[in-house]
């Protein structure tokens, strides 16, 4: 199984996400930061979930808002008012042990086997690394759900140009994804590609993410889309079953202000130009394509109850 640090900013995806990743990965604990919610509140999420899963994993308290930018609104209109759908009482504390310390010290006792899903912005893997550069090059992989590279005209969810994670913390993505940390993106392009309609979640007879996904539903609906994509939980398909993504590889950079902020860019040729914004950045792989049947058949196998 893999071993895995589970970076989230947990609202209704992620939870699907953490299900489908405590059923076939080994999870050394897991990491919150400020997105779909505030830091404190995916805290108190990340702990009321995985009880209700009966997963047993610590949870850490990581970065409360992005590196530049003044924070913006958490995504409660999609999410649900906790970010899990507003639908449970939730007892649990927002306090918990810092975030980045536990990524430093997990990658330095596993160098080169350790694998951080980042599903939510990258603001804590940021912090982590100029804290610690050291353990860029012990990282196994950072497997990302984030960023829009155009395919089947997916090119943004927040504005036409940029992806929620990308967008909220834009300078954080620039420099991990530009970092010699060997990165796999999972982007609306292959996310938004993935969809599972209400009768698909009920038929998992799986109360809580049945109970959960209400909201989000509701809100695709209201928006003109059947069913919920499945964004995060692709990044655990794609442990699972990389052969089932078309992957291309270049360097990536995002841009941090103004009407495109957020928006990821790849580079498509390598012209003589005089100043190259891709100079020393590591090729990443960007998934662009997906084989949807098969993941989504993984997924509903893996979590029907
Ligand atoms: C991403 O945005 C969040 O709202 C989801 O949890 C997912 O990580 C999709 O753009
Ligand atoms: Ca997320």
């Amino acid at each position: 199984m893999e071993k895995i640090i589970f970076d989230t900013d947990i609202g209704v995806d992620d939870a699907f996400a953490l299900a489908y990743a405590a059923k076939s990965c080994d999870i050394l604990g897991i990491t919150c930061v400020f997105g779909n919610v505030a830091v404190e509140q995916a805290v108190r999420n990340a702990r009321l979930f995985s009880h209700k899963i009966g997963l047993d994993v610590p949870v850490y308290r990581g970065s409360s808002r992005p590196l530049a930018h003044l924070p913006t609104p958490s995504a409660w209109d999609v999410h649900g008012a906790d970010g899990l759908g507003g639908v449970f009482d939730n007892p649990w504390s927002g306090a918990a042990e810092n975030a980045i310390d536990f990524i430093i010290q997990s990658v330095r006792d596993n160098p080169d086997a350790l694998t951080i899903v980042a599903i939510g912005p990258l603001t804590n893997i940021a912090v982590a690394i100029n804290q610690a550069p050291d353990i860029i090059p012990q990282i196994k992989r950072l497997v990302v759900m984030g960023g829009a590279f155009g395919s089947h005209g997916h090119s943004g969810n927040v504005t036409p140009f940029a992806e929620f994670n990308i967008w909220k913390d834009p300078h954080a993505a620039d420099q991990v994804l530009s970092s010699a940390i060997p990165v796999v993106m999972l982007p609306l392009d292959v996310t938004l590609e993935v969809t599972v309609s209400g009768d698909d979640i009920r038929s998992l007879n799986h109360p809580v993410l049945s109970t959960i996904s209400q909201g989000y539903l509701a809100y695709s609906k209201q928006h003109g889309v059947e069913g919920m994509a499945l964004h995060d939980t692709l990044t655990i398909a794609y442990l699972n079953h990389p052969e089932w993504f078309g992957v291309t590889t270049s360097p990536v950079r995002v841009v941090t202000d103004r009407i495109n902020r957020g928006q990821t860019l790849r580079q498509l040729n390598s012209p003589a130009t005089r100043d190259d914004p891709f100079a020393g950045c590591r090729p990443q792989s960007l998934c662009l394509t997906v084989e949807a049947e098969h993941v989504k058949a993984h997924f509903m196998a893996a979590l029907r109850q």
